[in-house]
């Protein structure tokens, strides 16, 4: 970890990493913090049963790359204490709002998934949602969740992934890639994230691949489900 820890309404927070203060833009850095706020309660409603069934048994530590504004805190229990990856600092205040009103401890690390700076084999829970389409390094996050997770720990992930060759989605997918990657800050929308997580090297995997009903088309394919550290 590099960068001294400080303190910010209750919630710790580190430095941000200069090689990752590119992934903030100060404007759509911004921006994008104000899009998850604005869109929060849609997400919730397209993806809310789903995500309730998979976070149901959480840990009372949990680690979450990537958490955004806090879109799962709502899901995990009163009490948690949340170790939040999250490179981008506008994130940041909105996050430690979410948990403060669900009651979550917060401790933000201005860092990437890539190189979270916690111990191997310290962690028994990791929660990712739509966050593997933007990492720089897939498989060096993956590598990383895995190095940090306990024997027996679970990675617990929804993601959005490339459409099937062929269909009208992927085709809308390569159209629109490169504006979108631009917009929201690095966000690949045709990763073989499931392909990513099967070659990580988790002991099981248990993934479902669904079509998503939202007016957001070009990330309505996704998968969710479960990659498990050997016991
Ligand atoms: C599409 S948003 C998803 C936010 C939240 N997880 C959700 O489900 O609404 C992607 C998030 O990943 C974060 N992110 C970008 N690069 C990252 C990295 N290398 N490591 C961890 N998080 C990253 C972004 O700052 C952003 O908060």
């Amino acid at each position: 970890m590099t960068g001294a820890a400080r303190t910010l309404a209750g919630m710790t927070t580190h430095d941000l990493r200069p090689d990752l203060a590119t992934i903030a833009n100060p404007v759509r850095g911004r921006l994008n913090a104000a899009f998850f706020r604005l869109v929060d309660g849609y997400v919730h409603r397209r993806l809310g049963d789903r995500k309730q069934a998979l976070f149901a048994d959480l840990p009372q530590r949990v680690v979450e790359l990537g958490p955004g504004t806090g879109a799962n805190l709502r899901y995990f229990r009163p009490g948690t204490h949340l170790v939040a990856i999250e490179p981008n600092p506008h994130m940041h205040p909105p996050l430690a709002r979410a948990a403060a009103a669900a009651g979550i401890t917060l401790d933000v690390r201005a860092v990437g998934a890539e190189a979270t700076g916690l111990p191997s084999a310290s962690v028994d829970a990791v929660v990712c949602t739509l966050v593997l389409c933007t990492v720089p390094d897939p498989a060096a996050a993956l590598a990383e969740v895995r190095r940090i997770l306990r024997p027996g720990g679970r990675l617990l992930l929804v993601e959005h992934v490339a459409a099937g060759r062929g269909t009208f989605l992927a085709r809308l997918q390569r159209l629109l890639g490169r504006p979108w990657r631009w917009a929201f800050e690095g966000c690949h929308l045709h990763r073989h994230t499931a392909d990513a997580v099967h070659a990580a090297g988790f002991s099981e995997v248990r993934l479902e691949h669904y079509r998503l009903r939202s007016v957001f088309l070009p990330v309505n394919q996704q998968v969710s489900g479960t990659a498990i550290v050997a016991a």
